[in-house]
């Protein structure tokens, strides 16, 4: 017999598959990230008072929940996310008032960031498959997420293949990948861009 929480599991690792199955261009991959990629992710976030973090692609929140977890009290979590089943799954199951998720594209998040009055982000934290998109989408969304950094802030992103990396060369100066984590479904590379 299957245990509740392990058939909880399933449909949670279903609702994913099924949603990357109905739109793989957008959704990127089969699988949430795994707790290695989450971590080294995370640990580019350095804690700061009043912090504003923006989040692109949180999908189910494995990021957003070790991001809470790292934030002090008095700051900021603006969370992104283009589907409607995934926002909604996120705003049900993280309770948090530094948190804010937006059912919508990332890359209107300076917008989002004038009105709530929060300039600028000290760190933007991307998972969109910037490896599906044109090179033009990825110049277009990499100077939205400059626009919306402060100078100093970073931009950490995670991505299976580094096609896009001559965009992101472009966009940013002082951009270095950080890392390669094998052991996530499928491997990924991170990298930082310093604005
Ligand atoms: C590879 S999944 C990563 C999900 C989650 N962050 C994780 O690590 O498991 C990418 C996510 O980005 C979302 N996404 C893609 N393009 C987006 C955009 N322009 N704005 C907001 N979300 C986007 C997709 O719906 C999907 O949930």
């Amino acid at each position: 017999m299957v245990s509740y929480e392990k058939s909880t599991r399933m449909r949670k690792k279903a609702s994913f598959f099924i949603e990357a199955l109905k739109d793989f261009k957008i959704v990127g991959s089969f699988f949430p990230s795994q707790p290695a990629l989450v971590k080294k992710m995370v640990r580019l976030v350095k804690p700061s008072r009043g912090m504003v973090v923006v989040e692109l692609g949180a999908g189910k929140g494995p990021i957003t929940k070790e991001l809470l977890k790292k934030m002090p009290p008095e700051s900021s979590l603006l969370v992104f996310e283009m589907k409607k089943e995934f926002a909604d799954y996120i705003k049900k199951s993280i309770a948090d008032e530094r948190m804010t998720v937006l059912c919508d594209d990332g890359r209107n998040a300076g917008k989002y960031l004038r009105k709530m009055k929060l300039g600028e982000a000290d760190y933007v934290v991307s998972a969109i498959p910037m490896g599906n998109f044109t090179a033009e989408e990825n110049l277009k969304t990499l100077a939205s997420i400059k626009d919306m950094l402060k100078k100093g802030g970073a931009y950490i992103q995670f991505q299976y293949f580094l096609s896009s990396w001559r965009e992101v060369k472009k966009t940013f100066k002082k951009s270095e990948i950080i890392n390669f984590v094998p052991n996530n479904i499928p491997p990924a590379f991170i990298y930082r861009c310093v604005k």
